[in-house]
């Protein structure tokens, strides 16, 4: 079983479901309210830990009950957390999702202990970053905690998986130390400074393997998602399924994709079972409750072998 070490936020996430979102100044009433726990690093590490790796999840919560429920919750998932914090005095991280009728969100973040998570704290976990199979990272946590993980994995030849959400510039000491960056068409344009709508998506893509990134995967949401390394170039598309909030279906893309690679599947695999499980995440409410497991992931493709 793949070892992998996710290093990224945790958040609360308040989720209201509404028809639309509401206008400058105006209140409307929204349907459902749900509050789960979510972050991009702490979903992408369950979705890691439910399709198939021995997870490690490096985060910073705070000391109230929102964080000791969460480390409990992750614990009990058999999620390794001894190398996270518990901060007094600074809130556990916070979400505000708005969810509309077609299962498209908003979100805004309040970083709160995810901004603790400093450089200075991972330098002690050098010997970790060497012993793991992949290093997974998001951009929720301080952007100089990234670049410093990046320089130690790069230094001990550890793979670093970078999902770059919310999008970011990076400079070369972080692309250069990226195994596989996976990127939605927004992220990509900011990644690569380039248009899609002038260059199209591989010379995006390319233009990111060009900027030091060994494998690139661009994720296209409804449209599936694009490879691009040296060697190869191709599309996986998306599964049909009914929408219904699409809040961390590239969290579980992402989770999935690194139980994948971790596991030594091929490219082609790991990324059909990665698109396969985002299909499945976007039929439930809520980040962490909908992430699928790798029964369901693989009965799932069985079921859907002609797409
Ligand atoms: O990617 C979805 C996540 O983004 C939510 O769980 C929320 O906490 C924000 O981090």
């Amino acid at each position: 079983m793949g070892k992998i070490l996710v290093i990224g936020s945790s958040n609360l996430d308040l989720i209201a479901k509404m028809e639309r979102f509401p206008k400058d100044g105006e209140t409307i009433k929204g349907q459902t309210f749900l509050q789960a726990m979510g972050g991009k690093g702490a979903n992408q590490a369950v979705a890691a830990n439910k399709t198939g790796s021995n997870v490690k999840f490096v985060t910073s919560l705070g000391n109230d009950i929102y964080g000791k429920s969460i480390l409990k919750t992750f614990n009990d998932q058999g999620i390794n957390m001894s190398s996270s914090l518990l901060v007094d005095n600074v809130p556990t991280g916070t979400a505000m999702i708005w969810v509309d009728s077609k299962g498209e969100n908003s979100i805004v973040i309040i970083p709160g202990a995810n901004d603790m998570l400093t450089s200075d704290y991972i330098v002690a976990l050098e010997d970790e970053i060497e012993k793991s199979d992949l290093i997974m990272l998001q951009m929720e946590i301080p952007y100089n905690t990234v670049q410093t993980i990046c320089k130690i994995a790069h230094k001990k030849g550890s793979k670093v998986m970078l999902n770059v959400a919310p999008a970011t510039k990076l400079d070369k000491s972080v692309l250069e130390a990226v195994h596989v960056l996976v990127v939605n068409e927004t992220e990509a344009e900011v990644v690569a400074s380039a248009k899609i709508a002038d260059i199209g998506e591989e010379a995006v893509a390319e233009k990111l393997n060009s900027l030091g990134v060994k494998n690139v995967v661009l994720t296209m949401g409804v449209k599936g998602c694009l490879f691009k390394n040296e060697e190869k170039y191709f599309h996986i598309p998306a599964f049909e399924v009914e929408s219904v909030d699409t809040t961390a279906a590239g969290d579980t893309f992402c989770g999935a994709l690194a139980a994948g690679i971790s596991n030594n599947k091929s490219w082609e695999d790991a990324l059909r079972f990665a698109t396969a499980a985002a299909a499945l995440c976007v039929t439930k409410m809520g980040a962490q409750p909908a992430i699928p497991s790798e029964k369901e992931i693989t009965e799932f493709i069985k079921e859907n072998i002609s797409v």
